[in-house]
């Protein structure tokens, strides 16, 4: 099943778990809608064929969503016994930190094999350098940006844009260096403040910028986009401009890299599974494919490198 925010990539790795299972025999159910699929047995037999031409397509042909009830024990309790019922040996999970720590609680409470495949565009799980949809994300925010950049620069404008990450500044950090934007806001940063980017933005006007952009996370603690760029027209009188980016970057075609790491999760996580691991989800660490306990989910969130932040700022000159 898929879960939670969907990610470009999830459908190659449907199609690897599907098509790894035939090749060793087992047999493959996809459930529909996430957790709320579960709950309300919503789902059926997967063949090769039914996945046929969604390596290449953004979203989930599983559908997903964020399931309110799997909190309650008594719902969740009932679920494994549905599962049981049906024959279920194991689940594989695409998604993010939510949809993982459901499945390490089902896993803990009623023994049923879970394993994890990353699938968020944040890229915001423990234990793993990169997340399915991240890459795709990442590359549909600059394009964007790029975009912005040409207009920006006939009018001589500075732009506040706003992109994903509600509690992660990923994309934010990794846009802005690839943009080459004068100044991120995200929030895991410890130490930014309006007057500080006051600061930096007239540095750069004084050097001779006379257009800027300021890249945003969607959770960033400064005040967000709108509000920012408010105080900025106030007090400065500048004609700036607010783009929030938004569902843009969850949607698309999955880059190259997505698809290989979607198809080889995929497989894996299958392989695993038959091979009698329990509860574990994949990632890769310094370009190694890693198998993590499925209960390092609850461990601290990755941060952008606080170096990648500040070298924003460095390279605007
Ligand atoms: O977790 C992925 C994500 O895209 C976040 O970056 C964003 O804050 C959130 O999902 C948006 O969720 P929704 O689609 O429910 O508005």
């Amino acid at each position: 099943m898929t879960s939670g925010g969907d990610a470009p990539g999830m459908n190659a790795a449907i199609r690897a778990v599907v098509r790894q299972a035939d090749a060793l025999k087992v047999e493959v159910y996809g459930v529909w809608r996430g957790y709320q699929g579960l709950v309300d047995q919503e789902w059926r037999p997967l063949t090769t064929r039914a996945c046929a031409n969604i390596l290449q397509r953004g979203g989930t042909m599983l559908n997903t969503g964020r399931c309110q009830s799997w909190h309650l024990p008594a719902v969740r309790a009932q679920a494994a016994r549905d599962l049981r019922d049906a024959g279920v040996d194991a689940l594989v999970i695409i998604g993010g930190d939510g949809s993982f720590t459901g499945a390490e609680i089902l896993n803990r409470e009623t023994g049923i094999p879970c394993a994890g495949i990353p699938g968020t565009i944040d890229n915001d799980l423990p234990g793993t350098d990169r997340t399915l949809g991240f890459d795709t994300a990442l590359n549909t925010a600059v394009q964007a940006i790029d975009r912005i950049r040409d207009t920006a620069n006939a009018h001589e404008r500075l732009f506040l844009v706003e992109v994903m990450g509600r509690s992660s500044g990923m994309i934010a950090v990794n846009t802005a260096i690839a943009c080459g934007a004068e100044a991120v806001l995200y929030p895991e940063a410890e130490e930014h403040t309006y007057e500080a980017l006051v600061v930096q933005l007239r540095a750069g006007w004084e050097r001779g910028k006379r257009s800027s952009i300021v890249v945003v996370a969607e959770g960033d603690t400064t005040g967000g986009a709108f509000q920012i760029g408010e105080r900025l027209r106030n007090d400065y009188g500048l004609d700036l401009r607010v783009v929030v980016l938004g569902h843009i970057q969850r949607g698309g075609s999955p880059t190259a890299l997505d698809r290989i790491y979607g198809s080889m999760w995929g497989s894996e996580a299958v392989k695993r599974l038959v091979a009698g691991e329990t509860s574990f989800y994949l990632g890769v660490q310094n370009g190694e494919m890693v198998s993590i306990p499925l209960n390092r989910i609850h461990d601290k969130r990755p941060a952008p490198p606080k170096e990648l932040a500040a070298l924003a700022g460095i390279l605007a000159r």
